[in-house]
């Protein structure tokens, strides 16, 4: 059942179902207009205002990341526990800090041209195929390919062996979802053992046989720091990898899966698009504004903060509806439209402050590049199925949508 003022304060994250799973925005909106500050039965908020969002993301001196707290009644301690309390994401400074200036040079404009070559050629390869088959699904046989093979190239995975990093993407994120089962976490811990051995046994192939790839290549990057005495320790280097490998591509995947349905929902968008493709970047911003790809975040104040006219003890735990904050009419004119030609669109998909995505100017990339192609290639894009959609709160993700690309 949907909101309504009257019920926006009784909203529970941890309950939602299939309705709001596959369209939050109503509720989203009910929420942001009569309860900005949602409290849940266990004692953690939600916040759905842009200001509100946007400043709980910024202040890292008084919102820390650091999860532990929150994954240990989650997680127990498992192998889950420790990827993500390990991950530079889930870490405030000086540890975060450390990981971010390693990973950083990986992500400066020479390199991320390099790439862009790299994934102009894939996306030729993918449509040649769409192409003699005219009808694909965009998220397998298109969205999943893209970011999977570049994050693969950036960790310098063997193409041979990129099939299951899919399956381990999902089932470790699936572990952060509001509602999940005994089955998922046993699933999400079975993936994190798998990924962890599959990666130490790379990395010892690499000590063996050292990258030739050695300026795109961050693990042999992580690897060599290590070596010398100043970098992260093996299992640090193991879950910061695990999570740029899932952070990279399934977000991006969302993305492009996400952009396509918009294109198709919004038919007049598409068409202005294709006649001035300098609309391109604006697109792409508006894409990530309309269906952000990761719709909640996390915070925990270290300090009692003032939000809402309300006090809230330090320790209280945070939920960040970035999808929410995205479309605040006090921040976005007509939010509910999707406008390609958008200006300005601060949007917070990517977060924002100190933990900002350090892979956005890939991402952003990768989905410029693929429109781009598949705009140019394609006169005629045109549904030949709906958009499937799994219930998932977290991640905005499609699992099938059908497309006929005549060209
Ligand atoms: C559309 C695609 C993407 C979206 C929507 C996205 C979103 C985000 C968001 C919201 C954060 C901040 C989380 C927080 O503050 O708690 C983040 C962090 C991060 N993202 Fe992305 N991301 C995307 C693609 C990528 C790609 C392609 C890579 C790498 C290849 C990447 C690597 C990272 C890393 C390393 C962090 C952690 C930064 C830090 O903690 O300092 N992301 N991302």
């Amino acid at each position: 059942m949907r909101l309504t003022p009257d019920t926006a304060s009784q909203f529970v994250l941890s309950r939602v179902g299939h309705e709001f799973a596959q369209d939050p925005y109503p509720d989203f909106a009910v929420l942001r207009e009569h309860a900005p500050l949602c409290r849940q039965p266990d004692g953690s908020i939600l916040l759905t205002r842009y200001d509100d969002v946007r400043t709980a993301l910024t202040d890292a001196a008084r919102f820390s990341s650091d999860k532990r707290v929150d994954f240990k009644p989650k997680f127990g301690d498992s192998p889950l526990y420790e990827h993500h309390t390990t991950s530079l994401v889930f870490n405030d400074p000086p540890y975060h800090t450390r990981v971010r200036k390693l990973l950083q040079p990986f992500f400066a404009v020479q390199t991320l041209r390099q790439m862009e070559q790299g994934v102009a050629r894939m996306v030729d390869e993918l449509l040649d195929v769409a192409a003699e088959k005219r009808v694909i699904d965009i998220m397998s046989e298109f969205a999943l390919a893209i970011p999977l093979n570049l994050v693969g190239d950036l960790l310098g995975v063997p193409r041979g062996e990129r099939e299951p990093l899919r399956t381990w993407a999902g089932l470790i994120l699936g572990g952060l979802e509001p509602v999940r089962t005994p089955e998922q976490l046993a699933a999400g811990n079975r993936a994190v053992e798998e990924f962890k051995a599959y990666l130490g046994e790379l990395i010892a192939r690499k000590r063996a046989h050292p990258s030739r790839n050695a300026e795109t290549d961050i693990l042999w990057a992580l690897i060599q720091s290590a070596d010398a005495g100043g970098g992260l320790t093996e299992l640090e280097i193991i879950h910061n990898s695990i999570f740029l490998l899932n952070a990279g591509h399934d977000t991006t995947t969302s993305l492009i899966s996400n952009g396509m349905d918009l294109l198709l929902r919004f038919p007049e968008q598409l068409e202005r698009l294709r006649q001035d493709r300098s609309l391109l970047k604006p697109a792409v911003e508006e894409m990530l504004r309309f269906e952000s790809p990761l719709q909640i975040g996390n915070r925990r104040p270290t300090v009692e903060v003032a939000i809402q006219g309300e006090t809230v003890p330090a320790g209280t735990f945070f939920h960040l509806a970035i999808a929410a904050a995205n479309r605040d009419p006090r921040q976005f004119d007509h939010p509910d439209v999707f406008d390609v030609a958008r200006e300005p669109n601060k949007h917070v998909a990517f977060g924002h402050g100190i933990h900002f995505c350090a892979g956005n100017a890939v991402a952003r990339m990768e989905a410029q590049v693929a429109f781009a192609k598949l705009i140019e290639r394609f006169p005629r894009i045109r549904r030949a199925g709906p958009t499937v959609r799994p219930d998932r709160s977290r991640f905005r993700v499609v699992d099938e949508l059908k497309v006929e690309l005549v060209a």
